[in-house]
Order: C-alpha cells, then structure tokens, then sequence
C-alpha cells in the first residue's frame, strides 16, 4: 500500500499539492486524473522521491519512503515518466533491460523479457537495435512502458503512458495492459487526461484539482456523491455512456432463446457501449450471444438495468 498523508508543496506562489492525502491499496490501479497544471505529475514524483515535497509523508508497506536508500526505492518502483525520457544513446534493448541489468539478472533472462514485453506493447522485434531518435513518439512512449515493466516491479507509476499512442494501437495496449493488471495485480497509480481511459483501467478514480483531490470512487460511482459543480462539468453528461464500456454482456442476466436467421450475434466479451451501438444502429429488438452453445438475447433494457445496479444500486 502507498500511503500520501498530508502532502504539500509550493513553487513560489503556485501550490502543486495542496495537503492532499490519498492511499493506493494494495493490487489496485488507482487513476489520477484532472486538469493540466493541477499537481498529478508532481504527486507522482514525490512518491519516487524526483521531487521533495514542503510537508507531508509518504510510506509505501507502512514504511517511510526516507527508510529506503533512494536507488532501492527507485529499483523497486517501475516508473513511466511523461514524455518518455528514454536514453539516447541506448538501444530500445538497453533502454528495456537498465533496471534488469541493475538487479542483476542473467541476461538470458534480460533478453528473453524484453522480447516479451516488446510483444506485449505490439512493437517489432526488430527494434531493439534502433535508437530512441529511430523512434515515432508513440513507440518511444510503448518502449517507455517496456522500461517500466521490465523488471516486474510491485508498484508502477504511469504518468500518461499512452498519451502519443494512436487510438487504435492505444485501446490494443490499454486491453492488453487491464489484461496484465488482473493477472498480476500490480499497485498501480496511473496519471491520466483521458477519461475513456481511467473508466477502462481504474479500479479507482481520483479526480484531482488545484493540488487536492475533489473525488476518488469508482468508476460507476464517480460524481455521485455529494453533488459538485467541478466534477459535474469533468465527467459530462454522457457519462453513464462511457461506463458502459467497463461491462460485457457476460456481466449481464442472460435469457436463453431460441436464435433466429435475422439475429444479430455479437461475442459475449463485446462491451454493452458496443453492444448498445449495435442495437441502435440496427434498430433490432435484440443482440444474440452464444455462450457454450447456448443462445442469449440482450435488449436494451437489460443493459439499462445494468447500468441502474452499476450506478445507483
Ligand atoms: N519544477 C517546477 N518549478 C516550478 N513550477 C513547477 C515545477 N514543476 C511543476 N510546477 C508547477 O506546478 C503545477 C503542477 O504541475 P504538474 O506537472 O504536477 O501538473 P500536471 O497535473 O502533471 O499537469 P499536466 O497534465 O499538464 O501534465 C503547475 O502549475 C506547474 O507549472
Ligand atoms: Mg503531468
């Protein structure tokens, strides 16, 4: 668990972090997420300790982050940092395997990671010779996330690491990356401006906002607590919409049918946002699913009950 208490720091009359306190629970991704200049980048920093805040303490495992020699911290930390910030005059291998190697892996192992990751991030094991400057900025920031991960660290700090990656590339890597976190459990806090993006990744969301946090929920509960006219206008009106995509018809009561010729049939890990389009878009009563050979149908109802248990339940 990370543990922020009270944290505070000023640059000259700007406060970056405003006695802003937050835990990350163990196993969780936790999404910060909040307007440009409001102190995610900086609260990410404090927790590596790149940035010395003015008050306030930091414990990860109940442990001050000052107890741990700072090179032990920043081993143990997998960071992504904004803007990538690769090396240079490393190769993409060298740039992968700098924490490995610090840890003295063997470097069978080394290589045998990095191939892996750069699988997982869908670049070319033919990059690992280029340069960071051979790189597109999008391939840079999949290779940043290479680095981050490299040496399976147990907490990751991801400060929008998707940010230059297309879309569609990005929504491969975010799956793949959901994917990897439910497997592996990682304490994750993840910066992002995206809220398509902290809805699919976050097992938490915290809303920050001129150095505090306004609100931290889940997803589907986001903006409904006490009614605030700043998280109002972040999450927008269409936010109910945007959660849909969290849920897959097989997260639905199901009915069995009989299918029919003229059935639409949709995979049942398709998204009810997508499955919702579809149903819109072919003005059918219905979607058909098949799981173990049976037959499901999915109307919109279904998906609005979802959504009222998700949200309001
Ligand atoms: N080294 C620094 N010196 C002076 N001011 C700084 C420094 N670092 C950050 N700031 C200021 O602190 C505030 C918070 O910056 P920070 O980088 O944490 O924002 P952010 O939420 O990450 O923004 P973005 O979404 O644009 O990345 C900003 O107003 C920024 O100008
Ligand atoms: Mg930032």
């Amino acid at each position: 668990m990370i543990k922020l208490s009270h944290m505070t720091k000023t640059y000259g009359a700007i406060t970056a972090l405003d006695d802003l306190s937050l835990e990350v629970r163990n196993g969780e991704c936790l999404v910060l997420i909040g307007p440009s200049g409001c102190g995610k980048s900086t609260l990410l920093k404090t927790i590596n300790r790149l940035v010395e805040p003015d008050a306030g303490e930091i414990t990860i495992h109940q442990k001050p982050i000052h107890d741990y020699a700072p090179e032990v911290l920043r081993r143990q930390i997998g960071y992504c940092i904004q803007g990538v910030g690769l090396f240079p005059h490393l190769s993409v291998s060298d740039n992968i395997a700098v924490v490995p190697r610090l840890l003295k892996w063997d470097e069978p192992k080394i290589q045998a990671r990095i191939d892996e990751l750069l699988t997982l991030t869908g670049l070319p094991l033919s990059y690992k010779t280029k340069r960071p400057h051979q790189l597109s900025g999008g391939e840079a920031q999949r290779v940043g996330v290479c680095r981050a991960l490299a040496a399976d660290p147990e907490v990751l700090l991801m400060d929008e690491p998707f940010g230059a990656v297309d879309p569609m590339t990005r929504e491969q890597i975010q799956l793949a990356f959901r994917e990897l976190q439910r497997r592996l459990k990682k304490t994750v806090l993840f910066v992002t401006h995206d809220l398509e993006e902290a809805i699919l990744l976050g097992d938490r969301i915290a809303l920050m906002h001129r150095g505090k946090i306004l609100e931290l929920s889940t997803p589907e509960s986001l903006g409904q607590s006490t009614p605030n006219e700043t998280v109002n206008q972040f999450i927008g009106a269409d936010y109910a919409l945007r959660i849909l995509r969290r849920s897959t018809l097989e997260d639905l009561k199901l009915t069995a049918v009989q299918p029919q010729t003229e059935d639409r049939r949709l995979e049942s890990t398709s998204s009810l946002k997508e499955a919702l389009a579809v149903l819109l878009e072919s003005g059918n009563q219905r979607v058909i699913t098949v799981i173990d050979h049976q037959a499901y149908r999915v109307d919109v109802g279904d998906i609005m009950a979802h959504l009222q248990a998700v949200r309001y339940g």
